[in-house]
């Protein structure tokens, strides 16, 4: 029988198009509770925070997952969702019980191993043409250490945040299948429709 965890995995995917690989307390989301997204995580916990500049001095800090799932095996099937946001922990040295800690993991053991598959089942889980947003804060590592660990070529990105340290970038999913025509590698290509791609693109087979 299947657990009610696999079952929720099964249904969620189902019903939504975004998938939140490790969404923590949700911090980032205009809608904590946004109905196209299923939100995953592998802790499900509260904890209260001393925090000066909340009523009561303190707050709560909320990670409840519709999926308690790891992002290194997601138990989803290939190409369930359009879009994935990926926001992994990117601390080595806050300590896993300080507060930075509670609120966005700590990386630990081999993480980049943990990165590595992340991304890998990040992707697996994308459908082609979909695309996936991924948020590195470079305090203490370097972003670009963090891309030597996927094979995928980001397409563009955006810096924000205290000296400019956070890095929002954007990844499309392409077609496996389908290498590059070498016609779009020449001087001068232009991107116009060939005979039976508009038929493609409208049935959603990618043609490229
Ligand atoms: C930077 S925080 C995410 C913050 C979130 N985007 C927000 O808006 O609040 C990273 C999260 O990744 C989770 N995490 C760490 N390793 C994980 C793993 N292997 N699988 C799933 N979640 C993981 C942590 O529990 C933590 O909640």
């Amino acid at each position: 029988m299947k657990s009610e965890n696999e079952e929720g995995s099964r249904k969620g995917a189902e019903a939504r198009s975004v998938l939140d690989a490790c969404c923590g307390s949700r911090m980032f989301w205009f809608d904590r509770s946004d109905p196209r997204t299923l939100f995953v995580d592998r802790r499900n916990e509260r904890h209260v925070l001393p925090d000066v500049s909340s009523k009561g001095g303190s707050r709560e800090l909320i990670v409840a997952p519709d999926v308690q799932a790891d992002f290194t095996a997601l138990p989803f099937e290939a190409e369930s969702f359009w879009h994935v946001v990926f926001d992994p922990p990117h601390f080595e040295r806050n300590g896993a019980r300080s507060w930075v800690g509670l609120k966005y993991g700590t990386l630990s053991g081999d993480w980049r191993e943990m990165l590595r598959r992340g991304f890998a089942e990040c992707f697996r889980v994308l459908k082609p043409g979909g695309t996936l947003i991924f948020k590195w804060c470079a305090d203490e590592i370097p972003v670009g250490r963090i891309l030597e660990l996927t094979p995928e070529r980001p397409l563009y990105g955006h810096k924000s945040g205290k000296n400019s340290r956070t890095h929002w970038i954007a990844f499309i999913k392409l077609c496996a299948s389908a290498p590059l025509r070498e016609e779009t590698k020449q001087p001068g290509f232009s991107p116009t429709l060939r005979r039976g791609d508009a038929e493609a693109a409208s049935e959603g087979v990618c043609t490229r």
